[in-house]
Parts: C-alpha cells; structure tokens; sequence
C-alpha cells in the first residue's frame, strides 16, 4: 500500500525534483524483518566515484558524458553546484525503470570559481571543485567544510598537495582562496603523510593541466582513484603509476571531452552482502566487481558466507550461520571504513565475540547505541568495538547519523523480529539508489513512509 503512496515520478526531470525535496523531508523506512532475501540485485555506478568524476567537466570547454551515474541525492545536488559555475548538465533520456543514467557536461565557460558555504556545509565532497577551478581558472575561492557526524575532517592535506604544486593558499572569513601564480601552477612533489583519498583526488584534478610535472607519492590507491585517472586520461591526461601509491602526472596544455562510465559502487554491493549474510539468503550482486572488493570478500568468507565470483557479478549465500571476526579499517586495498558499519551490524548475529577497529575516523561508532537499542551485545572502548554475537535482534524506531550507519540499522532491521523504523532517511538517499525499491524486490518486508 505504501509503494502505491510514494510511488517515484516515471519523469527523470521530477525524479530530479523529487530528490531534492527528499533531502529535506522527514520520510520513514519500516522494514518487518527476518525474510531471507532471494534473488538477483542490480549494483549502480558508485557514489564516491561519481562525486570526483563530475568536477572533471570543469577541466575542459569541451562535452563530457558520464554513463552509469547512480541517480542519488549527493549526485543531483553536485550537479547544482556545477551549474552555479557555470558547467551544463544535460540528462539522456534516462528510462525510469532503468538504474543509473547518462549525464552530458559542459564548462564551456566557467562563470564562478566560486563553492559557497551553504552547499559546501551540506556535501563535503563539493570541496572537490577546488582543484580543477585551480587549474582551469587560475583560481577558486571554496568554502572549508568544517567537521561533520563521523569526524572533524579537516582539509588541511589537500591544501598542502596544492601549495607543493605552486599554489599559493589563503584562508579567511571561513573560505579556502587557493591561486596559481601567472594563472598556471609550475608543478612540484608532496608526500601524504596520511593517506586520503579526497586529497589525492582534489591533487590530481588541479595537477593535469600543470605547466609542469607533478608528483604524489603516499597517495591513495582507491579504486575510486583509479576510476578518476582513467577517466583524465581518456581526457588526453598523463599520468603514471595508476593504481600505484605513487602517481607522477605530467601536466598538458589543455583537455578535450570524453565519455566515461562510472565503475560498480562497492561499498552498496558489500552492503547488500551483508543482507545476504544477515538474513540468511542468497543475492546475486548483478554488475559487482569482485577486483575492487578482496578485503570485503576475504572478510564475508572469513565469517563462513559463499561468495562466488561470476562473469556478471558475484553471489553471495549464507545459511544464517555467521562466525565472528577481527577485522581493522584501513586504506585500500584493506578493509574500507565505509564497510565497518555494516558489518558491525551482521556480526551482531554471529556466534561468538568480534573485534572491530575503526582506524580513519574518530567517531565512526554512532551507530552503536541504536543497535544496541534493538537488542544487539555491543562495547566500544576508544576505537575498538566488541561485538557479541545475540541469538535475536528486535525491531525498534531508530535514528540514523550518517550514510553508512543507516545502512546498519537496515541491516538490522532485515534481521529483527517485528518491526523497525529507521528514520531520516534522507542519509540513505544520500548514496543508496532505490534501496527500498532493490530490497523489496528480493524478498524484503521495506516500505518508505512520508510525513507528507
Ligand atoms: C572519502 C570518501 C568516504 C570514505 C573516506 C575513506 C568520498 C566522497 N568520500 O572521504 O566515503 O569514508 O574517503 O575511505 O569519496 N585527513 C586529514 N586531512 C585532510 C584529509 C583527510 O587529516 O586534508 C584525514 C581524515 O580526517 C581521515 C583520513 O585522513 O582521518 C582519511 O580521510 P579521506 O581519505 O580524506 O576521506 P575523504 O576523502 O573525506
């Protein structure tokens, strides 16, 4: 009854609409759980992926077109900030049953080279148009994002990258003013002393269009900046040492367009294992790629789930029978922090104790309470969670904090007797395309509810 209530527009343009408005609003997800989930789950283009190869546009006057774009929140309101400076953002006749869908870019002039602070403060990631204006305008005025729910998060390394290229960098007024003298940075060597991916990203797009070499050496080696290289190079970029955690790019005059399809979202296919393992049933994670999942994979076999590889994807089975591990976040190609969420949640069903360390973000555990609060058995010292293994979870009205915390709480939803109520689900809708729609459709009791 309720799929009939918020049933989504068949208009790509209201769909658009609708998102936005959805970000603000107060809707519900009530699963009824403890269905095994059966069946086959369409994988989208990743989230993080997407949210680096859009400010790439700004990187040339000619078209980019970007295929498999998950059609998400953060995405929709990526799009607008681009628009403010100035990039056209064309949607292809997306068929609104279809998942993902193309999106024709074009900075045929930037008119800003300005990220204010009320889109920065609601999507970190529009920090990420701090490098490409840099070297398409000479110069880029963004606003600092400040802490958010999972961490203080500061940008203090993507500031450094650029300055080691020759950028000169103020801050004031709580903006981020970065400039290349005689409109070009010179290029130059940074050595991350920590890895991050946003910085290594943020160092890349601002080092293409260099006048000289640029070098990053402890740069992060996720396969979301793999996917960024690939698409600068199919841009006429030229860069060495991809998928390396050093990266040598020697910087061109210009970049012309390109048409790029974004890779399989990860951090949803291991969430929707997760579903699998939970809930005791069998999903094939249609257009997953198992080459950038090894420690998610390694870690599900490791808790007794069938995971097979296939040419179209990967299955993933569980009889309900879940071991407990120890597993650590790390940078890639460890196991990723965006995955300690979920897996906190199915380890709740295993049988006996497990041992999570969160190693990237300081105050990733605020999912914890809530799962505590539907029955799960779990202690947190510092930045270590104890996880003990419960016979049964019980569905409750909870509160979600951040994007994959969410996640948990759906997890667990899935596994709990009786009902659960996971509110402001505007995080989910944040990075997770269709989730009610994919987890209905293998065998999930999830409605979306709407205040109005
Ligand atoms: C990206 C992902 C996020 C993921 C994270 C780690 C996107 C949009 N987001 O976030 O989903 O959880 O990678 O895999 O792709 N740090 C600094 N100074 C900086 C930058 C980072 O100290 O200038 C620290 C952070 O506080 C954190 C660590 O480095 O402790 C890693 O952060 P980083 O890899 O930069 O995360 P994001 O790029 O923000």
């Amino acid at each position: 009854m309720f799929a009939a209530l918020c049933r989504r527009s068949r208009s790509p343009s209201l769909r658009a609409t609708q998102l936005t408005l959805r970000t603000q609003s107060m809707d519900r997800i009530h699963i009824r759980g403890c269905n095994p989930l059966n069946g086959r789950l369409p994988i989208s283009g990743a989230k993080n992926a997407a949210l680096t190869l859009l400010p790439c546009a700004l990187l040339t006057d000619e078209p980019v077109t970007l295929r498999n774009l998950p059609r998400l929140a953060d995405v929709d309101s990526f799009g607008h900030l681009l628009n403010q400076l100035g990039v056209s953002t064309m949607i292809e006749g997306a068929r609104p049953e279809d998942f993902g869908r193309v999106m024709t870019l074009r900075a045929g002039r930037v008119t800003s080279t300005e990220a204010p602070y009320d889109i920065v403060r609601k999507m970190r990631a529009s920090i990420l148009v701090l490098g490409p204006l840099l070297a398409r305008a000479g110069e880029a005025r963004v606003s600092l994002p400040g802490g958010c729910a999972i961490g203080n998060r500061p940008i203090d390394l993507h500031l450094k990258a650029l300055e080691a290229f020759g950028a000169v960098i103020e801050i004031s007024a709580g903006y981020v003013r970065a400039s290349a003298p005689d409109g070009g940075l010179p290029g130059g060597m940074f050595t991350f002393p920590v890895v991050s991916v946003g910085a290594t990203e943020n160092a890349l797009m601002a080092a293409v269009l260099a006048k000289g070499t640029c070098i990053l050496e402890n740069a992060a080696r996720e396969p979301e900046i793999v996917d960024l290289c690939r698409l600068l190079v199919a841009m006429g970029a030229d860069i060495e040492g991809i998928g390396s955690d050093k990266l040598t790019i020697y910087g061109r005059d210009r970049l012309h367009g390109a048409t790029y399809s974004v890779m399989p979202d990860r951090i949803e296919a291991g969430s929707y294992a997760c579903a699998a393992a939970i809930t005791g049933g069998s999903l094939e994670l249609a257009g997953a790629n198992a080459d950038d999942m090894h420690a998610i994979l390694a870690a599900l076999r490791d808790a007794g789930v069938d995971v097979q590889e296939t040419k179209g994807g990967i299955i993933v089975s569980s009889d309900g029978k879940l071991k407990p591990l120890t597993l650590s976040t790390a940078p890639f190609p460890a196991f990723p922090t965006d995955m300690q969420a979920q897996f906190m949640a199915m380890l709740t069903k295993a049988d006996g104790a497990s041992v999570l360390t969160e190693t990237i973000f300081e105050n990733r555990y605020m999912h914890v309470p809530e799962l505590t609060r539907m029955g799960a058995d779990i202690g947190v010292n510092g930045r270590t969670a104890v996880v003990r293994g419960v016979d049964r979870l019980v569905g409750a009205p909870v509160m979600a904090t951040d994007l994959r915390a969410s996640m948990s709480l759906i997890l667990a939803g899935l596994a709990a007797e009786g009902e659960t109520q996971v509110n402001r689900v505007y995080h989910l809708d944040r990075g997770y395309e269709r989730l009610e729609e994919k987890l209905s459709a293998v065998g999930a009791d999830i409605e979306r509810v709407s205040d109005g």
